[in-house]
């Protein structure tokens, strides 16, 4: 395996090929804020919370899914992707109940966004679910961010119980 050579906010770092932005700034104990990946788990590139900017690059990078190259210059922490995690987390709050997911309120505080911003709009409002002795189902909350759906899937179980149901504003995890 090849190694490649980048920068990140201007520290060089070696890594080996098919690293990611978010392992290589990981690796010089740099912390990019994600959401939907999780170590284990293969990325699903849903939430755009780990977004970086790439130097040539029109359009801000995903850290958590996007491979490291050779003489890439990487900035984690610039206005701009300052700006874009303010504005995904005001999404974010406009759309479900986060009251009680305890990172995203901190991000929320980090990156000075405004829950209300865009309020006004249609949050997602669905019934509470108790119909078994396992656990509750509250899809008010739920922020679409796939780790139930991949730990169910390929990523560890291979039982494909839950999926994706409905469309649009609609969406939820169903079986
Ligand atoms: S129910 Fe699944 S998709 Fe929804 S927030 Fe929980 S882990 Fe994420
Ligand atoms: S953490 Fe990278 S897209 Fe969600």
């Amino acid at each position: 395996m090849s190694d490649i050579t980048l920068t990140i906010d201007n520290q060089t770092i070696t890594v080996a090929t098919g690293t990611t932005i978010l392992q290589a700034a990981q690796q010089l104990a740099k912390e990019i804020p994600t959401i939907c990946y999780h170590p284990h788990f293969s990325p699903p590139s849903l939430c755009r919370m780990c977004v970086v900017e790439v130097e040539k690059s029109r359009v801000l990078a995903q850290a958590c899914s996007r491979a490291c190259e050779s003489g890439m210059v990487v900035r984690t922490d610039t206005p701009r992707v300052q700006q874009a995690r303010k504005v995904i987390l005001e999404l974010l709050h406009s759309a479900v109940d986060v009251s009680q997911a305890t990172e995203i309120l901190e991000y929320t505080r980090k990156y000075g966004a405004e829950p209300e911003r865009f309020g006004g709009g249609k949050r997602r409002d669905l019934p509470l679910l108790d119909d078994n002795p396992f656990y509750v189902r509250d899809y008010s909350k739920c922020i679409l961010c796939w780790r139930c759906v991949q730990a169910c899937g390929e990523d560890v179980q291979w039982t494909f119980a839950i999926h994706r149901a409905g469309r649009g504003f609609e969406t939820r995890i169903a079986t």
